[in-house]
């Protein structure tokens, strides 16, 4: 039988069935009824370290209702760590304001405190970090000079459900925090997302907007330019029963990483994914840079993991590599050289909780004969 060892799978159980199960039985399956939402909002707000949550359609929607809520628009800047999934520059987009990639720590692959200075101009607004792979972004230096500034800082939490930067969570270290549940997220509502926050009226302009602003006394006369963000009852129930089992989640993520870090630790040709001092990384994708000899091979060892079964997939394309951004002129390949870099020689190996031992075992096995054979 040909083996197939998919990059992620959710993990779900019973209990997601249950409280599904639960709303559906009630009807309750709309974004603006029932219990599940505010309760995985608490919950969810909780665990993160926030007094606050609000429950979005999407990771994206998040990110959007975050710069709404921070009222930031039309030719403000804002500096964001180039190395992401496009949707955090995208939100920038979507409210006219202009994203300033900022490149990468080598070692952590997030956005370089160092740099952002240097990239401060009279119209920049925010700062908006993203925690990559589950590694959380080194917060001082970003808070410091958000603060020298005068910026709000928003952090893109979406791969890093419960990461931890010197003993605190991540999404609540920055003004506002935007996770995504998406099917592959550390947890899942299959599309969804989430604001938290410790700022009451940033909290409820987040909720009023997402809800289409209706009006408090006459429900139709609205508050607000609304937007229907919102995430459903019924999704917020499996949200709720994911929750309740997060930890697991995140013990078996790094117990993969542990192992293959074990195993490939002593390749030269392999820069793997770190976990600095101040940091709990959460390994949402076991992400890794291919060096030296391996550098420049990676679509040939895709190809042959592919044949042995095993499905990887490659790191993000920056902001300042993409076409439709360069043919705008709004940036050039050449702004973030290390992100280039990173780009084109990273790719990530099965990393989702449902992995046996022995898959893990076949996998480093197959890895290490690729490599030695390139
Ligand atoms: C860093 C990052 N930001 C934003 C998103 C967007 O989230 P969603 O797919 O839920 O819209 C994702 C993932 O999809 C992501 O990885």
């Amino acid at each position: 039988m040909k083996r197939e060892i998919p990059v992620s799978k959710p993990f779900i159980g019973e209990t997601e069935i249950q409280y599904a199960n639960d709303a559906l039985s009630k009807n309750a399956i709309s974004g603006f009824f029932g219990e599940y939402i505010s309760k995985f909002e608490t919950a969810f707000a909780n665990y993160s370290d926030c007094k606050y949550g609000v429950a979005t359609s999407s990771g994206t929607t998040a990110l959007h209702l975050a710069l709404l809520a921070l009222s930031i628009g039309k030719d403000d800047e804002i500096l964001v760590a180039t190395l992401t999934n496009m949707a955090s520059f995208f939100a920038v987009i979507y409210q006219g304001a202009k994203p300033i990639p900022i490149d990468i720590e080598e070692d952590t692959l997030n956005i370089d405190p160092n740099i952002l200075e240097s990239k401060i101009s009279p119209r920049t607004k925010a700062i908006l970090v993203v925690h990559l792979f589950g590694h959380p972004v080194n917060m001082d230096p970003v808070m410091v000079i958000a603060r020298r500034h005068n910026l709000y800082v928003i952090e893109d939490c979406a791969e890093a459900h419960g990461a931890i930067y010197k003993g605190k969570k991540i999404g609540g270290i920055g003004d506002i925090g935007c996770f995504s549940f998406y099917a592959n997220k550390i947890i899942t509502t299959g599309e969804g997302g989430m604001i938290t926050t410790n700022n009451y009226p940033l909290a409820e302009k987040a909720r009023s907007l997402k809800g289409l602003a209706f009006g408090d006394t006459n429900k139709f006369m609205h508050k607000d330019i609304g937007y229907n963000y919102r995430m459903t009852n019924l999704q917020a129930a499996i949200g709720y029963a994911q929750l309740e089992k997060i930890e697991t989640i995140i013990n078996r993520k790094r117990a993969i990483a542990r192992y293959y870090s074990e195993k490939l630790n002593n390749l030269e040709c392999l820069q793997l994914p770190i976990e600095k001092s101040y940091a709990r990384n959460v390994y949402w994708m076991y992400h890794m840079v291919l060096r030296g000899k391996a550098n420049g091979h990676r679509t040939l060892i895709m190809k042959k993991l592919l044949e042995k079964g095993i499905e990887t997939r490659e790191g993000f394309i920056p902001y300042n590599m993409q076409d439709i951004f360069i043919k705008r002129g709004w940036t050039r390949l050449e702004d973030c050289p290390k992100a280039n870099d990173v780009a084109m020689n990273s790719f990530y190996l099965p990393s989702g909780t449902s992995l046996t031992n022995e898959e893990l075992a076949y996998v480093v096995t197959k890895l290490i004969e690729i490599l030695e054979s390139i």
